[in-house]
């Protein structure tokens, strides 16, 4: 079974086009939250999600746009993208958006569980191999995959309990590249794919991952796509200009 590992789209159409013209074959999709907020076209994606979508969990954007929580600790560029994202919702999607899971999910794979921050807490930050170890005691699986940090790489653990960071080695920044990360038995993970939609790892590229359960590999991939476009959707919507800029320097 191969699984497609996609996060933080973040309403970004032309990152999730390029993801899924550029992902290899694969049987299921996992989606890991934030599906949309920040971006200019959250009606076409989750139109597409939702196509292709055979494992969601929620985040924290996908309950402000829905209405579950007050979106007034945002920050207010985040605000001001949340209560513009409301009123581009048909009402279909706005009550699919109402009914995603939080984390953690169980996958099809019982050595595996996706959240969108973390195995305790659906809205925090997994930065720091620190925040990492204090999830040790909370994994029921071999493999956690997490998103909301959009930052893709991630943590693993020897039978030890020692935790390292890990980050996939890349040598360009304009064409598509990919980082292979064999998992070892009697190892733990905590993987990030990375944001489909708003990366903030300083590379402006699109970032998915493919689990292979036969192989026992997890590979991340990064996908220039075009962001002249999205930025220009994000201006013409009237969003705030620093949702425009940041995509195109990563951060
Ligand atoms: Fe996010």
């Amino acid at each position: 079974m191969r699984a497609l590992i996609l996060s933080d789209i973040h309403a970004n159409i032309d990152a999730l086009d390029a993801v899924l013209a550029a992902a290899p074959r694969h049987d299921v999709v996992w989606n890991l939250g934030d599906v949309v907020g920040y971006g200019a076209a959250p009606q076409a994606v989750i139109e597409r999600a939702r196509e292709i979508g055979t494992m969601f969990v929620r985040g924290n954007h996908d309950r402000a746009c829905a209405g579950l929580i007050d979106a007034e600790y945002f920050n207010p560029i985040a605000f001001r993208a949340v209560e513009w994202t409301r009123g581009q919702l048909d009402p279909a999607s706005l009550q699919w958006l109402k009914q995603l899971p939080r984390g953690p999910i169980l996958t099809n794979d019982d050595r595996v569980s996706c959240v969108h921050g973390s195995l305790v807490d659906e809205d925090e930050y997994l930065f720091s191999t620190w925040e990492a170890r204090e999830q040790w005691t909370h994994a029921r699986t071999q493999v956690t995959f997490f998103g909301h940090t959009h930052v893709q790489g991630g943590f693993a653990a020897n039978a030890e309990g020692e935790w390292f960071p890990l980050k996939p080695v890349y040598t360009r920044d304009d064409a598509a590249e990919s980082y292979d990360l064999d998992l070892r038995s009697g190892a733990t993970y905590l993987i990030n794919p990375g944001a489909v939609g708003q990366p903030r790892d300083r590379d402006w590229r699109a970032a998915f991952a493919l689990y292979d359960d036969q192989a026992e590999r997890v590979t991340f991939f990064r996908v220039p796509y075009d962001v002249r476009l999205a930025q220009m959707r994000i201006r013409r919507a009237g969003l705030p200009d620093m949702l425009a800029w940041r995509l195109r320097v990563g951060q």
